[in-house]
């Protein structure tokens, strides 16, 4: 993902920025920082949303003889990501900036792919395992730009969220050997 810095020229955040150039803010983050921010959080809000769907979907799904233990699983697993998105979403609020909500946006913004069809109950795990770690990918790109920002409640939010991405994906890891 090259175009955090670039997503100024996104058509899919331009409305965003044009609101954001309209409604100047001044609690300390430069506005070209906030625009870079407010960037990156949208598309890992698209991340968190689309591996929220995906881990609810694998929910629903999942058969075999692992049933009960991935079944129960998947569930804790997306409440948490449903609580999470919230978080993210009204960070960007309190940017000042509109947060993305659509299908159409969540699909332009996340570096997840959907799945195709219902996988078998250990393919479900790795992509849902691929997915946290893509979330991980995508905060660590977003810290140095709300690091430049001088921006710590972003900072403290990402960090939050990279422990527990990480934690998942090693629980996931495990699972799979
Ligand atoms: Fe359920």
């Amino acid at each position: 993902m090259n175009g955090i810095k670039d997503a100024v020229d996104d058509h899919v955040l331009a409305t965003t920025f044009q609101r954001l150039l309209e409604r100047p803010m001044d609690t300390g983050i430069a506005e070209s920082s906030r625009i870079e921010v407010v960037a990156g959080l949208s598309r890992f809000l698209a991340d968190s949303y689309t591996l929220y769907l995906k881990t609810h979907h694998f929910h629903w799904n999942v058969t075999g003889p692992q049933f009960n233990d991935l079944h129960a699983m998947f569930m804790v697993q997306y409440t948490e990501l449903w609580t999470a998105v919230d978080l993210i979403a009204e960070r960007i609020r309190s940017l000042d900036a509109p947060a993305p909500g659509t299908y159409r946006e969540f699909a332009a913004l996340t570096s997840i792919p959907e799945s195709q069809g219902v996988p078998r109950a250990m393919d479900m795990v790795r992509q849902v395992k691929e997915g946290h770690e893509t979330c991980c990918r995508t905060i660590r790109q977003v810290f140095p730009i709300a690091g430049k920002a001088n921006d710590q409640a972003t900072l403290d939010l990402l960090t939050q969220r990279l422990v527990l991405h990480e934690k998942t994906a090693w629980m996931l890891r495990s699972l799979l050997e």
